[in-house]
């Protein structure tokens, strides 16, 4: 039944001549296999809560100053080849910073552990910090210096010891550039890795200027101290602001949506680790709900993955897929359900509604952004027939937007997680309308 919805939802994507071909969702029969009953069922919930894991990226280990991914965070993680290379061989070979920047949940956090855990970068000492609204340069530099003090202290060697020595004397007062410079100028024969994390949360100005200040200065400088800037953004210019001077200094890694075949994979690793059968058509659904992202494949998974636990199962059915369509929904960040139900006006706009399901399930490219054309007195939104006026209430209300500088008629959503509300919404009100007639089933 889920499977013949989503491919209602997804199905006319088909007709048009730029769609990829819609991979053929096949018809399951589903064994209902049963929790086994020599294992706890809390430790099958707990082996499940490792395996799929939205709210946390996947991790280095806490434990272990190798820096290596924990074991089953590195079996987890899948792709992001490309990306990888060109970290390192931004950091190893150009000497040259890197900003990461992609929308929220595509896995910049999980790709930067997963690139320094890498053998190549296995001599630079890493250091995090993660930003918050109210972080400013001297906040961030502070905590960067503070972790590479502890990072310094897990080397036993003498050069840890004298470079420790010297990150102890940081002036009192708030640092600026210079200060920097200065204590970064004294350490000696040691590579370092300054990782900032979620660096779109700075709204200060002069943070940003600050810190593209210490970059350039850096470079300059040829000091083995690299930054590694990570946040959630579309483009390098809108995370580290454009400052001419440090764009041939910073090497910009844009992070692309998972392939549908690769979500699947992932559904289907998580799977394996956590002692779960998700059919082949339970990882269509999901892969085709995620539209690339990895958050919310993990998300549907674990949930899907609780429902069938909850019954006593370790087959994944229909209801299960159901329940975790509507735990999502529920569970969406409350900013994108007050703008979801300002723009659909608590979907009584049925117009603005099929603009909005039109572009959240057409063909999207790898940055998932759409295109909208003309088409005689209507428009094409992602390939399908909208209303004009009702494609003009969901730009001015803030949900899509143009996408500047690459030609009039890209677009994309302005919050990375609602065309999967938009999706959910849509596969639960043609499941409630089907519900009647239909069982939960796949
Ligand atoms: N390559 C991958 N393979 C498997 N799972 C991944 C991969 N990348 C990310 N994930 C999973 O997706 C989720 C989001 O990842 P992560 O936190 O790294 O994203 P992010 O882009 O840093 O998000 P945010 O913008 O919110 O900081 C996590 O559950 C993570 O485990
Ligand atoms: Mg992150």
């Amino acid at each position: 039944m889920l499977v013949r919805l989503l491919r209602d939802l997804f199905q006319r994507r088909a007709l048009l001549p730029s769609v990829r071909a819609e991979q053929p969702v096949p018809d399951v029969t589903v064994h209902e296999g049963k929790v086994d009953q020599h294992r706890k069922p809390n430790d099958q919930r707990q082996r499940l809560a490792n395996a799929f894991t939205p709210t946390r990226p996947l991790a280095h280990s806490q434990t272990d100053s190798s820096r290596r991914l924990s074991g089953k965070d590195q079996a987890s993680f899948i792709g992001r080849e490309i990306e990888r290379e060109s970290i390192i061989r931004a950091l190893t070979e150009d000497r040259s910073h890197v900003a990461i920047f992609g929308d929220r949940g595509r896995g910049k956090t999980s790709l930067a552990n997963h690139a320094v855990a890498q053998r190549e970068l296995a001599d630079f000492i890493v250091a995090r910090y993660v930003c918050s609204a109210t972080s400013n340069f001297d906040t961030i530099m502070r905590g960067l210096l503070r972790d590479l003090a502890v990072s310094l202290a897990h080397g036993s060697s003498a050069v840890s010891g004298n470079n420790g020595r010297i990150l102890e004397s940081m002036p009192p007062n708030a640092l600026r550039p210079n200060d920097v410079l200065n204590l970064c100028s004294r350490l000696r024969d040691v590579r370092i890795l300054l990782m900032v994390d979620e660096f779109d949360r700075v709204t200060d100005k002069d943070t940003r200027t600050a810190v593209a200040d210490t970059i350039k200065h850096l470079s300059d400088r040829a000091f083995s101290i690299l930054f590694m800037i990570i946040g959630a953004s579309g483009s390098p210019e809108a995370l580290l602001g454009r400052h001419l001077s440090i764009q041939r200094c910073v090497t910009r890694v844009a992070l692309p949506l998972l392939t549908q075949a690769q979500v699947e994979h992932l559904v289907e690793r998580g799977a394996a680790q956590a002692g779960l059968e998700f059919s082949a058509a339970a990882r269509t659904c999901i892969a085709e709900l995620a539209r690339g992202v990895p958050y919310m494949a993990q998300l549907l998974s674990l949930r899907a993955g609780q429902a069938a636990l909850g019954n006593g199962r370790v087959t994944i059915l229909g209801g299960d897929l159901l329940a975790a369509i509507e735990a999502a929904a529920i569970e969406a960040d409350p900013r994108i359900l007050i703008l979801y139900a300002r723009v659909t006006d608590a979907e009584r706009d049925t117009a603005a509604l099929a603009a909005l399901r039109a572009a959240a399930a057409g063909p999207q490219d790898g940055l998932g952004r759409f295109r909208v054309v003309p088409d005689g007195p209507s428009i094409r939104v992602a390939g399908l027939q909208v209303e004009p006026a009702a494609w003009h209430r969901v730009l001015s209300l803030g949900a899509i937007e143009a996408v500047h500088d690459e030609g009039p008629d890209l677009f994309t959503f302005t919050e990375a997680m609602l065309p999967h509300l938009v999706l959910l919404r849509a596969l639960l009100a043609r499941q409630a309308a089907a519900e009647p007639a239909s069982p939960r089933g796949l």
